[in-house]
Protein backbone atom coordinates (compact mmCIF):
# COMPACT_ATOMS: atom_id res chain seq x y z
CA UNK A 1 0.00 0.00 0.00
CA UNK A 2 1.30 3.47 -1.20
CA UNK A 3 0.68 5.74 1.94
CA UNK A 4 -1.51 9.09 0.48
CA UNK A 5 -1.14 7.24 -3.22
CA UNK A 6 1.90 8.39 -3.28
CA UNK A 7 3.28 7.77 -7.86
CA UNK A 8 -0.16 5.90 -7.85
CA UNK A 9 -1.70 6.50 -11.38
CA UNK A 10 -5.61 6.80 -10.76
CA UNK A 11 -6.58 7.91 -14.11
CA UNK A 12 -5.79 8.72 -17.76
CA UNK A 13 -5.91 12.56 -18.81
CA UNK A 14 -5.95 14.68 -21.63
CA UNK A 15 -6.53 17.71 -19.67
CA UNK A 16 -2.97 18.45 -17.56
CA UNK A 17 0.25 16.86 -17.16
CA UNK A 18 2.37 18.25 -14.17
CA UNK A 19 6.11 17.06 -14.19
CA UNK A 20 7.24 17.71 -10.78
CA UNK A 21 10.49 16.98 -11.78
CA UNK A 22 10.97 19.79 -14.18
CA UNK A 23 8.48 21.96 -12.69
CA UNK A 24 6.39 21.88 -15.74
CA UNK A 25 2.75 22.19 -15.75
CA UNK A 26 1.05 21.43 -19.48
CA UNK A 27 -2.87 22.47 -19.59
CA UNK A 28 -4.70 20.70 -23.06
CA UNK A 29 -1.36 20.46 -25.00
CA UNK A 30 -0.37 24.15 -23.54
CA UNK A 31 2.45 25.39 -21.15
CA UNK A 32 1.50 27.43 -18.17
CA UNK A 33 3.80 30.29 -19.43
CA UNK A 34 2.04 30.62 -22.76
CA UNK A 35 -1.74 29.89 -21.31
CA UNK A 36 -1.16 32.96 -19.42
CA UNK A 37 0.79 35.05 -21.36
CA UNK A 38 -2.26 34.46 -24.10
CA UNK A 39 -5.44 33.54 -23.03
CA UNK A 40 -8.44 34.77 -20.46
CA UNK A 41 -10.14 32.68 -18.07
CA UNK A 42 -12.80 32.18 -20.60
CA UNK A 43 -10.21 31.24 -23.61
CA UNK A 44 -8.67 28.91 -20.69
CA UNK A 45 -12.34 27.38 -20.30
CA UNK A 46 -12.94 26.51 -23.49
CA UNK A 47 -10.30 24.77 -23.98
CA UNK A 48 -10.76 22.45 -21.26
CA UNK A 49 -14.23 21.81 -22.14
CA UNK A 50 -13.54 20.68 -25.50
CA UNK A 51 -14.76 17.31 -26.40
CA UNK A 52 -15.85 17.18 -22.87
CA UNK A 53 -19.36 18.51 -23.27
CA UNK A 54 -22.51 17.09 -25.15
CA UNK A 55 -22.33 20.44 -26.87
CA UNK A 56 -19.38 22.52 -28.28
CA UNK A 57 -18.79 25.87 -27.26
CA UNK A 58 -16.81 28.63 -28.68
CA UNK A 59 -15.05 31.28 -26.91
CA UNK A 60 -17.91 33.91 -27.20
CA UNK A 61 -20.22 31.95 -26.49
CA UNK A 62 -19.18 31.11 -23.70
CA UNK A 63 -18.81 34.82 -22.30
CA UNK A 64 -21.87 35.43 -23.49
CA UNK A 65 -23.64 31.93 -21.10
CA UNK A 66 -21.51 32.80 -18.40
CA UNK A 67 -22.64 36.37 -18.03
CA UNK A 68 -26.52 35.21 -18.24
CA UNK A 69 -25.65 32.19 -15.70
CA UNK A 70 -24.18 35.42 -13.28
CA UNK A 71 -26.96 37.04 -13.47
CA UNK A 72 -29.48 33.56 -13.07
CA UNK A 73 -27.81 32.38 -10.16
CA UNK A 74 -27.96 35.78 -8.30
CA UNK A 75 -31.11 35.07 -7.46
CA UNK A 76 -29.44 32.52 -4.85
CA UNK A 77 -28.07 34.94 -2.84
CA UNK A 78 -31.06 35.61 -1.14
CA UNK A 79 -31.17 32.36 0.39
CA UNK A 80 -28.08 33.61 2.44
CA UNK A 81 -29.71 33.91 6.12
CA UNK A 82 -27.68 34.60 9.15
CA UNK A 83 -26.74 30.58 9.51
CA UNK A 84 -24.89 30.37 6.48
CA UNK A 85 -23.04 34.08 6.89
CA UNK A 86 -22.28 33.14 9.91
CA UNK A 87 -20.06 30.22 8.21
CA UNK A 88 -16.62 30.97 6.84
CA UNK A 89 -16.97 32.21 3.14
CA UNK A 90 -16.05 28.49 1.68
CA UNK A 91 -18.36 27.08 3.83
CA UNK A 92 -21.05 29.96 3.05
CA UNK A 93 -20.42 29.36 -0.98
CA UNK A 94 -20.52 25.39 -0.82
CA UNK A 95 -24.39 26.10 1.23
CA UNK A 96 -25.22 27.80 -1.41
CA UNK A 97 -24.27 25.62 -4.17
CA UNK A 98 -25.75 22.88 -2.93
CA UNK A 99 -28.70 24.68 -3.71
CA UNK A 100 -28.44 24.13 -7.01
CA UNK A 101 -29.76 21.28 -9.51
CA UNK A 102 -27.58 18.23 -10.46
CA UNK A 103 -26.97 17.73 -14.13
CA UNK A 104 -24.71 16.43 -16.69
CA UNK A 105 -25.05 18.73 -19.39
CA UNK A 106 -23.51 22.33 -20.81
CA UNK A 107 -25.95 24.47 -18.34
CA UNK A 108 -25.57 22.87 -15.57
CA UNK A 109 -21.80 23.28 -16.09
CA UNK A 110 -21.77 26.52 -16.96
CA UNK A 111 -24.15 27.61 -14.23
CA UNK A 112 -21.85 26.20 -11.48
CA UNK A 113 -18.76 28.03 -13.36
CA UNK A 114 -20.36 31.52 -12.67
CA UNK A 115 -21.88 30.12 -9.01
CA UNK A 116 -19.13 30.85 -6.53
CA UNK A 117 -18.04 34.08 -8.82
CA UNK A 118 -21.17 35.38 -7.67
CA UNK A 119 -21.78 33.78 -4.71
CA UNK A 120 -18.18 34.72 -3.03
CA UNK A 121 -18.49 38.07 -3.34
CA UNK A 122 -22.15 38.66 -2.24
CA UNK A 123 -21.47 36.77 1.16
CA UNK A 124 -18.23 39.02 1.93
CA UNK A 125 -20.28 41.83 1.36
CA UNK A 126 -23.22 40.67 3.14
CA UNK A 127 -20.60 39.60 5.99
CA UNK A 128 -19.42 43.22 6.37
CA UNK A 129 -22.84 44.52 6.56
CA UNK A 130 -22.93 45.79 2.47
CA UNK A 131 -25.51 44.98 -0.14
CA UNK A 132 -24.55 42.47 -2.75
CA UNK A 133 -23.71 44.03 -5.99
CA UNK A 134 -25.64 42.61 -8.92
CA UNK A 135 -23.35 41.05 -11.63
CA UNK A 136 -22.93 42.79 -15.13
CA UNK A 137 -23.42 40.37 -18.22
CA UNK A 138 -21.43 42.40 -20.66
CA UNK A 139 -18.18 42.20 -18.78
CA UNK A 140 -15.37 39.20 -18.08
CA UNK A 141 -16.13 36.90 -15.36
CA UNK A 142 -12.79 38.41 -13.90
CA UNK A 143 -13.75 42.39 -14.47
CA UNK A 144 -16.73 41.05 -12.93
CA UNK A 145 -15.93 38.92 -9.34
CA UNK A 146 -14.08 42.43 -9.12
CA UNK A 147 -17.11 44.63 -9.70
CA UNK A 148 -19.14 42.36 -7.50
CA UNK A 149 -16.44 42.49 -4.66
CA UNK A 150 -15.59 46.26 -4.48
CA UNK A 151 -18.73 48.00 -5.80
CA UNK A 152 -16.21 49.60 -8.52
CA UNK A 153 -15.24 49.39 -12.02
CA UNK A 154 -11.56 47.42 -11.79
CA UNK A 155 -8.39 49.01 -13.28
CA UNK A 156 -7.24 46.79 -16.77
CA UNK A 157 -4.14 45.87 -14.94
CA UNK A 158 -6.48 44.29 -11.92
CA UNK A 159 -8.95 42.64 -14.12
CA UNK A 160 -5.58 40.87 -16.39
CA UNK A 161 -4.22 40.17 -12.55
CA UNK A 162 -7.28 38.37 -11.61
CA UNK A 163 -7.87 36.72 -15.11
CA UNK A 164 -4.18 35.09 -14.71
CA UNK A 165 -4.52 33.98 -11.52
CA UNK A 166 -7.57 32.14 -12.35
CA UNK A 167 -5.72 30.63 -15.81
CA UNK A 168 -2.73 30.34 -13.47
CA UNK A 169 -5.58 28.05 -11.19
CA UNK A 170 -7.59 26.34 -13.76
CA UNK A 171 -6.61 22.38 -13.37
CA UNK A 172 -3.70 20.89 -12.06
CA UNK A 173 -3.67 17.10 -12.90
CA UNK A 174 -5.26 14.58 -10.28
CA UNK A 175 -4.92 16.84 -6.80
CA UNK A 176 -7.16 16.10 -3.69
CA UNK A 177 -10.17 17.88 -4.93
CA UNK A 178 -10.04 16.82 -9.04
CA UNK A 179 -9.55 13.23 -7.43
CA UNK A 180 -12.80 13.59 -4.91
CA UNK A 181 -14.81 15.40 -8.10
CA UNK A 182 -13.55 12.10 -10.21
CA UNK A 183 -14.63 9.93 -7.74
CA UNK A 184 -18.22 11.35 -7.42
CA UNK A 185 -18.58 11.54 -11.06
CA UNK A 186 -17.36 7.72 -11.45
CA UNK A 187 -20.65 6.81 -9.67
CA UNK A 188 -22.64 9.24 -12.20
CA UNK A 189 -23.96 11.57 -9.17
CA UNK A 190 -23.91 14.64 -11.54
CA UNK A 191 -21.47 17.63 -11.61
CA UNK A 192 -23.40 19.57 -8.72
CA UNK A 193 -22.26 16.84 -6.25
CA UNK A 194 -18.68 16.45 -7.85
CA UNK A 195 -18.33 19.89 -7.30
CA UNK A 196 -19.83 20.21 -4.22
CA UNK A 197 -16.90 17.05 -3.01
CA UNK A 198 -14.19 18.93 -4.80
CA UNK A 199 -15.22 22.41 -2.76
CA UNK A 200 -14.97 20.24 0.57
CA UNK A 201 -11.58 18.66 -0.29
CA UNK A 202 -10.26 22.20 -1.31
CA UNK A 203 -10.69 24.07 1.91
CA UNK A 204 -8.13 21.67 3.68
CA UNK A 205 -4.57 23.64 4.76
CA UNK A 206 -2.54 21.02 3.20
CA UNK A 207 -4.44 21.76 -0.52
CA UNK A 208 -6.20 24.88 -1.06
CA UNK A 209 -6.44 26.71 2.36
CA UNK A 210 -2.64 27.71 2.53
CA UNK A 211 -2.75 31.42 0.76
CA UNK A 212 -4.66 33.28 4.12
CA UNK A 213 -2.31 31.05 6.91
CA UNK A 214 0.78 32.54 4.39
CA UNK A 215 0.03 36.43 4.95
CA UNK A 216 -0.45 35.79 8.57
CA UNK A 217 3.08 34.44 8.68
CA UNK A 218 3.70 37.67 6.65
CA UNK A 219 2.36 39.74 8.90
CA UNK A 220 3.76 37.86 12.17
CA UNK A 221 7.56 38.36 10.51
CA UNK A 222 7.06 41.73 9.75
CA UNK A 223 10.11 42.74 8.15
CA UNK A 224 12.60 40.77 6.43
CA UNK A 225 15.54 41.09 9.06
CA UNK A 226 13.60 39.07 11.06
CA UNK A 227 12.57 36.42 8.92
CA UNK A 228 15.25 33.80 9.36
CA UNK A 229 14.86 33.77 13.19
CA UNK A 230 11.52 33.29 13.02
CA UNK A 231 11.06 31.00 10.37
CA UNK A 232 13.94 28.73 12.16
CA UNK A 233 11.81 28.89 15.30
CA UNK A 234 8.61 28.18 13.18
CA UNK A 235 10.77 25.05 12.35
CA UNK A 236 12.16 24.01 15.33
CA UNK A 237 8.29 24.24 16.50
CA UNK A 238 7.43 21.54 14.28
CA UNK A 239 5.11 23.71 11.81
CA UNK A 240 5.42 23.73 8.36
CA UNK A 241 5.69 26.29 6.84
CA UNK A 242 2.58 27.69 4.48
CA UNK A 243 3.19 28.50 0.92
CA UNK A 244 6.25 25.78 0.78
CA UNK A 245 6.10 22.01 -0.48
CA UNK A 246 4.39 20.26 -2.84
CA UNK A 247 3.59 16.25 -3.28
CA UNK A 248 4.66 16.37 -6.88
CA UNK A 249 6.80 19.29 -7.46
CA UNK A 250 10.54 18.28 -6.28
CA UNK A 251 11.27 21.91 -7.44
CA UNK A 252 9.79 25.29 -7.94
CA UNK A 253 6.45 25.20 -8.33
CA UNK A 254 5.90 27.41 -12.10
CA UNK A 255 2.35 28.40 -10.88
CA UNK A 256 4.37 31.04 -8.55
CA UNK A 257 6.04 32.20 -11.15
CA UNK A 258 3.38 33.13 -12.84
CA UNK A 259 1.59 34.38 -10.20
CA UNK A 260 4.72 36.49 -9.52
CA UNK A 261 4.97 37.22 -13.18
CA UNK A 262 1.10 38.51 -12.90
CA UNK A 263 1.82 41.15 -10.30
CA UNK A 264 4.63 42.76 -12.61
CA UNK A 265 1.97 45.20 -14.07
CA UNK A 266 0.44 46.03 -11.17
CA UNK A 267 3.77 47.03 -9.39
CA UNK A 268 4.67 49.08 -12.42
CA UNK A 269 1.36 51.11 -11.93
CA UNK A 270 1.69 51.78 -8.23
CA UNK A 271 -1.12 49.66 -7.17
CA UNK A 272 0.97 47.14 -5.30
CA UNK A 273 2.34 47.69 -1.65
CA UNK A 274 6.28 47.74 -2.75
CA UNK A 275 6.95 47.25 0.97
CA UNK A 276 5.00 44.29 1.21
CA UNK A 277 6.46 42.47 -2.18
CA UNK A 278 9.94 42.68 -0.45
CA UNK A 279 8.83 41.39 2.44
CA UNK A 280 7.51 38.54 0.61
CA UNK A 281 10.25 38.04 -1.27
CA UNK A 282 13.01 37.99 1.64
CA UNK A 283 10.54 35.74 3.60
CA UNK A 284 10.16 33.26 0.19
CA UNK A 285 14.14 33.39 -0.29
CA UNK A 286 14.51 32.49 3.52
CA UNK A 287 12.59 29.57 3.41
CA UNK A 288 14.16 28.08 0.22
CA UNK A 289 17.49 28.09 2.36
CA UNK A 290 16.05 27.41 5.72
CA UNK A 291 14.75 24.03 4.43
CA UNK A 292 17.22 23.52 2.29
CA UNK A 293 19.72 23.47 5.11
CA UNK A 294 17.05 21.31 7.61
CA UNK A 295 15.21 19.08 5.05
CA UNK A 296 18.30 17.82 2.93
CA UNK A 297 16.22 14.70 1.98
CA UNK A 298 13.41 16.32 0.83
CA UNK A 299 13.56 19.11 -1.94
CA UNK A 300 10.98 21.68 -0.54
CA UNK A 301 10.60 25.31 -2.82
CA UNK A 302 7.91 28.01 -2.74
CA UNK A 303 4.33 26.57 -4.34
CA UNK A 304 1.43 28.03 -5.67
CA UNK A 305 -0.27 29.37 -2.40
CA UNK A 306 2.68 31.75 -1.62
CA UNK A 307 2.22 34.49 -4.31
CA UNK A 308 -1.58 33.68 -4.20
CA UNK A 309 -1.90 35.03 -1.08
CA UNK A 310 0.19 38.37 -2.22
CA UNK A 311 -2.19 38.66 -5.64
CA UNK A 312 -5.71 38.18 -4.34
CA UNK A 313 -4.78 40.44 -1.29
CA UNK A 314 -3.10 43.26 -3.80
CA UNK A 315 -6.85 42.78 -5.50
CA UNK A 316 -8.73 43.65 -2.16
CA UNK A 317 -10.04 40.07 -1.14
CA UNK A 318 -9.89 39.19 2.57
CA UNK A 319 -7.31 36.44 3.55
CA UNK A 320 -10.97 34.23 4.77
CA UNK A 321 -11.55 34.36 1.10
CA UNK A 322 -8.91 33.20 -0.75
CA UNK A 323 -9.95 29.75 -0.81
CA UNK A 324 -13.11 30.29 -2.39
CA UNK A 325 -11.28 32.26 -5.23
CA UNK A 326 -9.47 29.36 -6.09
CA UNK A 327 -12.28 27.45 -6.01
CA UNK A 328 -14.07 30.11 -8.65
CA UNK A 329 -10.82 29.22 -11.07
CA UNK A 330 -10.94 25.20 -10.14
CA UNK A 331 -14.05 24.35 -10.91
CA UNK A 332 -14.06 24.72 -14.55
CA UNK A 333 -11.07 21.84 -14.13
CA UNK A 334 -13.04 19.93 -11.62
CA UNK A 335 -16.14 19.73 -14.04
CA UNK A 336 -13.86 19.30 -17.01
CA UNK A 337 -12.22 16.16 -15.17
CA UNK A 338 -15.83 14.69 -14.14
CA UNK A 339 -17.18 15.03 -17.89
CA UNK A 340 -13.92 12.61 -18.87
CA UNK A 341 -14.61 10.50 -16.17
CA UNK A 342 -17.97 9.98 -16.78
CA UNK A 343 -17.72 9.86 -20.07
CA UNK A 344 -14.44 7.16 -20.44
CA UNK A 345 -13.68 6.10 -16.79
CA UNK A 346 -15.45 3.08 -14.39
CA UNK A 347 -16.93 3.36 -10.92
CA UNK A 348 -13.85 4.02 -9.04
CA UNK A 349 -13.75 1.44 -6.28
CA UNK A 350 -10.00 0.70 -4.67
CA UNK A 351 -9.33 -1.86 -2.09
CA UNK A 352 -7.91 -1.71 1.59
CA UNK A 353 -6.49 -3.96 3.78
CA UNK A 354 -8.06 -4.58 7.14
CA UNK A 355 -5.59 -4.35 9.81
CA UNK A 356 -8.23 -4.37 12.67
CA UNK A 357 -8.84 -7.08 15.37
CA UNK A 358 -10.79 -10.59 13.45
CA UNK A 359 -13.76 -11.63 15.69
CA UNK A 360 -13.14 -14.63 18.21
CA UNK A 361 -14.19 -17.24 16.48
CA UNK A 362 -11.53 -16.64 13.59
N1 LIG B 1 7.43 23.16 5.82
C1 LIG B 1 8.24 22.39 6.54
N2 LIG B 1 8.44 21.06 6.31
C2 LIG B 1 7.76 20.54 5.29
C3 LIG B 1 6.88 21.27 4.49
C4 LIG B 1 6.73 22.64 4.79
N3 LIG B 1 5.92 23.42 4.08
N4 LIG B 1 6.34 20.48 3.55
C5 LIG B 1 6.84 19.25 3.76
N5 LIG B 1 7.70 19.29 4.81
C6 LIG B 1 8.47 18.19 5.33
C7 LIG B 1 7.62 17.30 6.23
O1 LIG B 1 7.63 17.74 7.56
C8 LIG B 1 8.31 15.97 6.05
O2 LIG B 1 9.49 15.96 6.81
P1 LIG B 1 9.88 14.66 7.69
O3 LIG B 1 10.04 13.58 6.66
O4 LIG B 1 11.16 15.06 8.35
O5 LIG B 1 8.73 14.43 8.60
C9 LIG B 1 8.76 15.99 4.59
O6 LIG B 1 8.88 17.35 4.24
C10 LIG B 1 7.76 15.33 3.65
O7 LIG B 1 6.48 15.81 3.95
P2 LIG B 1 5.15 15.10 3.48
O8 LIG B 1 4.06 15.44 4.41
O9 LIG B 1 5.41 13.64 3.19
O10 LIG B 1 4.91 15.75 2.09
P3 LIG B 1 3.56 15.69 1.31
O11 LIG B 1 3.90 15.41 -0.10
O12 LIG B 1 2.57 14.79 1.92
O13 LIG B 1 3.01 17.17 1.54
C11 LIG B 1 2.23 19.34 1.31
C12 LIG B 1 2.82 18.10 0.58
C13 LIG B 1 1.88 20.38 0.29
C14 LIG B 1 0.97 18.90 2.05
C15 LIG B 1 3.28 19.87 2.32
O14 LIG B 1 4.44 20.27 1.62
C16 LIG B 1 2.75 21.01 3.18
O15 LIG B 1 2.13 20.73 4.20
N6 LIG B 1 2.99 22.29 2.78
C17 LIG B 1 2.49 23.42 3.55
C18 LIG B 1 1.04 23.68 3.19
C19 LIG B 1 0.89 24.22 1.79
O16 LIG B 1 1.64 25.09 1.35
N7 LIG B 1 -0.16 23.71 1.09
C20 LIG B 1 -0.44 24.11 -0.26
C21 LIG B 1 -0.05 23.04 -1.23
S1 LIG B 1 0.05 23.60 -2.93
C22 LIG B 1 -1.58 23.65 -3.43
C23 LIG B 1 -1.99 22.49 -4.22
O17 LIG B 1 -1.47 22.31 -5.34
O18 LIG B 1 -2.84 21.75 -3.70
Amino acid sequence: MKNGLEDVIAAETQLSDVDGEAGRLIIRGVSLDDLVANSTYESTATLLLDGMMPEALTEEELRQRLGLARKEVFAHVAAADNQILALPPVDAVRALLARLQDGDGVDTAIRLMSAPAVFLPAVLRLQQGNRPIEPDATLSQSADILKMLTGRQPSREQTAALDAYLVTISDHGLNASTFAARVIASTQAGLTSSVLAAVSALKGPLHGGAPGPVLDMLDAIGTPAKAETWLGDALDRGERLMGFGHRIYRVRDPRADALKGALKPLTATGQVDADRVALAEAVEAAAISILRERKPDRPLDVNVEFYTALLLETLGFPREAFTGVFAIGRTVGWIAHAREQALRGRLIRPRSVYVGPLPKAA
